[in-house]
């Protein structure tokens, strides 16, 4: 294939991350719900990667599980069995790629910030560029820490000078290398071959190659803004990129008319989908597959994961939901607590201290206060009462509730399942239902209530005579 027909990238994701102090491997540490290194890998495949080789080595096993798990076939891993550095991880990969002559973009798996187009800007360059090497260059204040760029008189990049290895000038330097490459696969090959250890941390320098591209055709360096360009050594940096991506995909969703009224405070997944006219209050979190319906209002410090909120809906404050689906016009929390498999119809409405789990509310039902609904089939329009409990666990197995359509639970009512009520009946409250109530019947269950006029002030004046007497 020729190379204006396309390019391949290298991630190099071997290095232990020793500053992250971790177990995990650092390119497996989570941002916003996905690993470090699926951000990079997307990038490429956004800008068009034929193929993307991630070169692994410190936790190997499990680096490569999480690629296959997540891309299957199309990416593959090449090992670099001892972390000799970014040159020696980036013949790794070429290894992978014995038959690609055309371009190879590298990018380390610790760029979770780049953008698709910023790799696709980067190849066109590197396609009308005649030398053998272009990359992006960046400028900040203070490069500590950073490769520096040097140039000479006349703005030729000549090469990158490691930071351990500058001297005090080269130190001032404020265009840095922020380690994205484009090169030819011949030149790579050639010249990864020559590289030698010799510099402050006896590692085969990747970097390098930039002095080597200068002198056989050129280095070309083409600026780029550093916010798509940090990387994360340690967890200060893995949070602050997080908040970056956090913030991104919030104005991104601005964009596409969302208000989301704190950007700063607001974590939504790259995975969430939200429609238009839908309101994002702070401190919210949506996860994984969650998708906000057009003009639904997700209010202050609701946690919703892999839940549907329909057109309209208004979830109230510190609303928690998992795998659960909230109706069209439905109203819910504060406060409400929706487990695995709930499913509310549309203009239901459900309040505070309110827990479901696995349980279906048809349109129009009502669960106001207090209320644990577990494993129910609740029909339309029901109304279930303050302090209802479905007692649906025996010890063993879990049973199901159900309410028939237009039932009503009196409040503190305990419903023993498996029962059913049915169809427009009435439960009384402080009911204990364990048997069926059939369709407009009414069932109660309580002891009958005895008043006994007078009672309260002889009851007063005996626990009065006991308080004295052990006052004494
Ligand atoms: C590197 C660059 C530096 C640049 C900076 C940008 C080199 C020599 N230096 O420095 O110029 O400014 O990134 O962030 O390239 N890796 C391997 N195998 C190894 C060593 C590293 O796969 O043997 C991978 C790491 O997993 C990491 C990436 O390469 O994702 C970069 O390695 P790192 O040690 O972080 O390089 P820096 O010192 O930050
Ligand atoms: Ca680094």
């Amino acid at each position: 294939m020729s190379e204006t027909q396309g390019f391949v990238a290298l991630v190099l994701a071997a290095g232990q991350g020793k500053r992250m102090k971790s177990q995990l491997p650092k390119v497996l540490h989570p941002l916003l719900g996905r690993p470090m290194l699926s951000y990079p890998v997307d990038a490429a495949f956004g800008a068009g990667a034929e193929r993307v080789v991630c070169v692994v080595g410190h936790g190997a096993e499990r680096v490569t599980n999480m690629l296959s798990q997540r891309y299957g076939e199309r990416v593959s891993c090449a090992l670099q069995p001892e972390q000799r550095g970014t040159g020696d991880a980036a013949r790794c990969g070429q290894g992978a790629l014995p038959s690609w002559n055309g371009l190879i973009a590298i990018v380390y798996g610790d760029s979770v910030l780049i953008t698709a187009r910023a790799l696709s800007t980067l190849i066109e360059h590197a396609k009308k560029h005649p030398g053998p090497l272009t990359m992006l260059t960046a400028t900040i204040p203070d490069a500590t820490g950073y490769g520096r760029v040097i140039r000479d008189d006349a703005g030729r990049i000549l090469k990158i000078q490691e930071d351990r290895d500058c001297s005090q000038a080269e130190r001032e330097i404020r265009e840095f290398n922020p380690g994205v490459y484009a090169m030819r696969a011949g030149f790579l090959r050639e010249a990864i071959a020559k590289l030698t250890p010799q510099n402050a941390q006896g590692e085969l320098y990747l970097t390098d190659l930039v002095a080597m591209a200068a002198e056989h055709g050129g280095a070309c360096g083409v600026p780029w803004d550093v916010n798509e360009l940090h990387g994360i050594n340690d967890r200060n940096e893995l949070v602050q990129r997080e908040h970056d991506l956090a913030r991104r995909i919030a104005l991104e969703h601005m964009v596409r008319g969302v208000t989301v009224r704190d950007p700063e405070r607001a974590r939504i997944e790259p995975s969430v989908i939200i429609e238009q006219d839908a309101v994002i209050e702070s401190g919210v979190e949506l996860r994984g597959r969650t998708r906000v319906g057009r003009g639904a209002h997700v209010d202050v410090g609701c946690v919703l994961i892999d839940t549907v909120v329909g057109d309209g809906a208004l979830v109230l404050p510190y609303t928690v939901s998992n795998e659960s689906t909230i109706g069209p016009d439905t109203r819910i929390g504060p406060f409400s607590h929706l487990r695995p498999g709930t499913e509310l119809g549309r203009s239901v409405h459900l309040g505070a201290f309110v827990e479901t789990k696995k349980t279906r509310m048809g349109e129009g039902s009502k669960a106001n206060h207090l209320a644990y609904l577990g494993d129910g089939v609740i029909g339309r329009d029901v109304n279930v009462g303050a302090g209802t409990i479905f007692c649906n666990y025996d010890g063993v197995n879990k049973h199901v509730t159900t309410l028939e359509d237009g039932s009503f639970i009196g409040s503190d009512s305990q419903l023993v399942a498996p029962v059913t009520v049915g169809k427009n009946a009435y439960v009384a409250s402080g009911t204990t239902v364990t048997q069926d109530v059939p369709e407009e019947a009414m069932a109660i269950g309580r002891a009958r209530q005895v008043n006994k006029p007078g009672l309260a002030a002889r009851l007063r004046e005996r626990l009065m005579a006991m308080k004295t007497a052990r006052s004494k």
